[in-house]
This record gives structure tokens, C-alpha cells and sequence, in this order.
């Protein structure tokens, strides 16, 4: 493995938009964009160890993709269980630890259980850590965090007064990752759309009109090349 770049992005994150542009495009069904999209995935994650991106998080289901139609959810509901199926021995094999963070709650039985199955397979990998956002919107990560926050208190178990943000960070989906550096959207869109709000605070943002089945790696890599000349002050003055 080549030297890491020392400036760039330690946790990436990613807003895969423009599979269903992609398709029409093509007079193609909007699922075909989402299996298109699905391979890059692979090669996205495989680029990470050489770019020093050891943290990748992935937007693939919203809370609110339910308001699309019925064919097109369990299309892609479908498309989850077969990729994580399908990928599962690769994944372990090549170093990545995989979580899911989001709401189970409204997801089926059997990708809950394949979800569940990925997180140990993959729990004592380190090379790089993939996160799969998965019926996750953070305006309903922060709401869940504060319930969980919130019987704490009740049941005695947190002071009140000693709550701040760091203690409401640690009831959140992401509590063991760090907060991204860097955020990509790809098709044009300028939104952040509900992705890591909390968590987004102080990272960069990249907003690129390439569709995601047409996201390379060579672009991933001029996109953290860049980064590594941006200057982050986190509110300071420059030095
Ligand atoms: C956005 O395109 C994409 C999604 C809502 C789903 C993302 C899913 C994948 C990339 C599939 C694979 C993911 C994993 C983890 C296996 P869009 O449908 O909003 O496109 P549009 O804006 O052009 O309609």
C-alpha cells in the first residue's frame, strides 16, 4: 500500500443520488439504476485503503424513501438483501467492518437478521469501516437518541443538569465513529437532505453533478485529492 495522504479525509461520507435519472436516461426501469449503483459501491469501498479513508458512510435508504412507490421500496429492499447476501464473504475477507445505522424497527425480518449477521461477521475488522445508513434521517436519529436520553434520566441514570453535546452524541446511531470530514453528493442536488445533521457540523461538503452509476473511483480520488488544500478552521481564526 502507498503512503497515506496525511491531509486527507479520515471519514468520508456519501449521498448516492441520481440512479433513477440514470436509468431514464437510458429508457431503463429505475431498479436498473439501483443494481448500477449498487456496483459502485464495491469499487467506492475498495478505493478507501489506498485514499486513507478508514471511516466510508453510505446514505442508501431514507426514512423518507418509504413515500416512493410500493415496486420501487421493495425493489430495493429486494436489491439490500441480495447485495449483503452476495457480498458478505468478500467484505469479511478484505478487512471491512460493516455496521447499519437507522431504524430498524420498519424493516423486514430477514435483512434485520442479514444485517444483524454482516455486523458480527465483520466485527473484528479494522482496515476500513463501512456504515450503511439504512431508513436512517438524522432529524430521527436525534429524536431516538433522545428518548433513550431521556428514560436515563427518569431511571436516575443521568443527571440532567450535566447533559450537554457530547453526552447527547453518546445516544446517537454513530456513537463509535468519528464525525465525517468530508461529505460528497453526487447529481447536481445541493441538500443535505436529513444525512448525519448532528454529525455534519463541521465537515466539508462536495457537491458533484457525475450521477452515481457513473461515480468512479478516479473521481473518489480527485474529490479527497482536493480536500487534502482545503483549510478547516472549525470556527478559529486561520493560522
Ligand atoms: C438515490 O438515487 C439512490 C437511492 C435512494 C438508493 C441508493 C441505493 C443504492 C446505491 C443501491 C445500493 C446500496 C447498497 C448499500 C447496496 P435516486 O433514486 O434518488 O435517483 P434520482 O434522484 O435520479 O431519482
Amino acid at each position: 500500500m502507498k503512503d497515506l495522504p496525511a491531509s486527507g479525509p479520515r471519514h468520508v461520507a456519501i449521498i448516492m443520488d441520481g440512479n433513477g435519472r440514470w436509468a431514464q436516461a437510458l429508457g431503463r426501469p429505475r431498479l436498473y439504476g439501483h443494481q448500477a449503483g449498487a456496483k459502485r459501491v464495491r469499487e467506492i469501498v475498495a478505493a478507501c485503503p489506498e485514499l486513507g479513508v478508514k471511516y466510508l458512510t453510505i446514505f442508501a435508504f431514507s426514512t423518507e424513501n418509504w413515500k416512493r412507490t410500493q415496486a420501487e421500496v421493495s425493489g430495493l429492499m429486494t436489491l439490500f438483501r441480495r447485495y449483503i447476501t452476495k457480498e458478505a464473504r468478500e467484505l469479511r475477507d478484505n478487512g471491512i467492518r460493516v455496521r447499519f445505522i437507522g431504524d430498524r424497527i420498519k424493516l423486514d425480518d430477514k435483512l434485520v437478521q442479514l444485517m444483524d449477521e454482516l455486523e458480527l461477521m465483520t466485527a473484528d475488522n479494522d482496515l476500513v469501516h463501512l456504515t450503511v445508513a439504512l431508513n436512517y434521517g438524522g432529524r430521527d436519529e436525534v429524536a431516538r437518541a433522545t428518548k433513550r436520553l431521556a428514560r436515563d434520566v427518569k431511571a436516575g441514570k443521568l443527571d440532567p443538569e450535566a447533559v450537554n453535546a457530547e453526552t447527547l452524541a453518546r445516544y446517537l446511531d454513530t456513537y463509535v465513529l468519528p464525525d465525517p470530514d468530508l461529505v460528497i453528493r453526487t447529481s447536481g442536488e445541493a441538500r443535505i437532505s436529513n444525512f448525519l445533521l448532528w454529525q455534519s457540523a463541521y465537515a466539508e461538503y462536495e457537491f458533484i453533478d457525475t450521477l452515481w452509476p457513473d461515480f468512479t473511483a478516479e473521481i473518489f480520488a480527485g474529490i479527497i485529492g482536493n480536500y487534502g488544500k482545503r483549510e478547516r478552521r472549525f470556527g478559529a481564526v486561520a493560522g
